[in-house]
């Protein structure tokens, strides 16, 4: 016992001295003329994770702000940290000085996703498959897919257990995979490989967030082995359009078929499967917690709901009753179901804040941020700060009819790694829309004030509802 308190007493004063020496260093390095941002690191080593861990993390954020400002220090997960609450401070790590600072995940995060995905990468390696996937997703591509995405939102629909408490979010999540899936692979992969993708990813999906312990048996330890299945899977599927000498328009096509200027392939089979996985991941989780809110949203305003009903009946209506499909064009004309997104993306600010590591010291309006340290702009602080959007906490999709000021609407991130699916996620929920609220009547299910995170933030349960198909003349 004793030897125990020794050794423990002993560590501590090990990791104090350390963190004395990493300060003196940076200190003396800038001789007094730079500061460290205003802020506190807590306890050595754990500094104030338990803070953060303890409460919901926007107010410990929100807290800090309010004490220090918009530029803090902090220490979390055995990390010291400089947090940004202002728009310009994000600009000048996301956009302006963004090479100074690099993308940083956990290695078990990683090493789950495959290491050459296009979050993880920069350079000119990053630049070459960002062009390829924004290719993929950009507007003339999506036109293409409207009629498949609504073929999925339909039979999504139809599928579910009408009257029955469903998931609202785990409904979502299947949707938005079947949609990923549809920006990848195009409409024509086979059954079979779409059901051994979704067993497999879900099993990812289940062990991404779970203690990094490779152990058998163990979250992390499957979620590994499932992830290994993925590749082989994805190999199987190149090498049959090899075979066959088919060449796609989908993402996965993009990826295999990308040539330097000599003619040469520059992707590897590893490097296409790290960006596909990556891909699904980045499509899924968040686009089904925005899908979430926004039924809850719409849910809690009968007046809103009505005017997005009349906006979306307009539609159906030209469409005969939903015997036309939607096109590309109606898509652009929801001006009010545009805006309810918007301010969605801003109230729910599903991704609160992104990571970078600065990889020099940067100097930012006299402050040093030390290399090493971790760097993160907190969006959602940007997006409920009173003097960007009036009465923050208020859902008002109307602040949407003017442009928000410059760089205060962050929900997709800005500059080299700024989200290039923003376009999909958004016509994805307008399609959804368009068919709840033409032909069914969503109730949520008791009065939900609780959020999860997980890691993104979804309403409590994932918010349970009942789905019943509308009277009228689609019933
Ligand atoms: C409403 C849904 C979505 C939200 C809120 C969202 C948000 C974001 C944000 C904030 C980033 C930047 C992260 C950073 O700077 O560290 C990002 C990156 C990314 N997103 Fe999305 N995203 C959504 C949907 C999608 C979809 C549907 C796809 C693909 C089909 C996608 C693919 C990606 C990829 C590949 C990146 C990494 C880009 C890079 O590093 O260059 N996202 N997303």
């Amino acid at each position: 016992m004793e030897i125990g308190y020794s050794v423990i007493i002993y560590t501590i004063l090990v990791l104090m001295l350390v963190s004395y020496v990493f300060m003196r260093k940076h200190k003396r390095k800038f001789n007094g003329k730079l500061r460290l941002p205003p802020g506190s690191m807590g306890l050595p080593y754990i500094g104030e994770t338990l803070q953060l861990y303890s409460q919901d993390p926007n107010v410990f954020f929100t807290n800090k702000q309010k004490r220090y400002g918009e530029i803090f220090k902090t220490h979390i997960l055995g990390c010291p940290c400089v947090m940004l609450a202002s728009p310009e401070a994000a600009r000048f790590v996301l956009v302006k000085q963004a090479h100074l600072f690099k993308p940083t995940y956990p290695r078990s995060k990683e090493r789950m996703i495959g290491p050459s995905a296009l979050f993880f990468t920069q350079g000119d390696y990053h630049m070459r498959i960002r062009k390829l996937v924004q290719s993929c997703l950009s507007p003339e591509a999506l036109r293409a897919i409207v009629p498949e995405i609504e073929r999925i939102v339909v039979s999504m629909l139809d599928s579910l257990d009408h009257g029955q408490v469903i998931n609202t979010f785990h409904t979502m999540k299947k949707l938005s995979f079947d949609v990923g899936i549809l920006t990848i692979f195009g409409g024509k992969l086979e059954e079979r490989y779409k059901v051994e993708l979704k067993k497999n990813y879900f099993i990812v999906d289940k062990g991404y967030n779970s203690f990094p312990t490779n152990i058998p048996w163990t979250l992390y330890n499957r979620a590994i082995q499932a992830r290994k299945r993925l590749s082989e899977i994805l190999s199987e599927i190149m090498h049959e359009r090899r075979k066959k000498g088919e060449v796609e328009k989908d993402l996965l096509g993009c990826l295999m078929e990308s040539r330097d200027e000599k003619g040469e392939l520059q992707l590897n089979d590893e490097q296409i499967s790290d960006n596909i996985i990556g891909v699904l991941f980045a499509a899924q989780d968040t686009t089904a917690s925005v899908l979430t809110w926004i039924l809850k949203y719409l849910g809690e305003d009968p007046k809103l709901l009505e005017a997005v009903k009349v906006e979306q009946m307009g539609i159906y209506e030209t469409n005969e009753c939903g015997s036309q499909p939607l096109t590309w064009a109606q898509t652009r004309s929801m001006t009010l179901t545009n805006r309810v997104i918007l301010e969605t993306l801003r109230m729910a600010s599903i991704i609160s804040f992104t990571f970078r590591e600065a990889v020099a010291d940067v100097e930012y309006k006299g402050f040093l941020i030390p290399k090493g340290w971790k760097v993160m702009p907190l969006f959602r602080n940007i997006h409920h700060n009173p003097d960007f959007f009036s009465e923050p906490d208020k859902f008002d999709p109307s602040r949407f009819m003017n442009a928000p000021k410059p760089n205060t609407f962050l929900p997709f991130g800005s500059g080299v790694h700024a989200c290039p699916g923003n376009e999909l996620a958004k016509l994805e929920i307008l399609i959804l829309v368009h068919h709840l609220v033409t032909k069914y009547r969503f109730e949520v299910v008791g009065y939900q004030t609780e959020i999860e995170y997980g890691p993104f933030p979804v309403p409590r349960h994932g918010l349970p509802a009942r789905l019943r198909r509308a009277p009228g003349p689609s019933a």
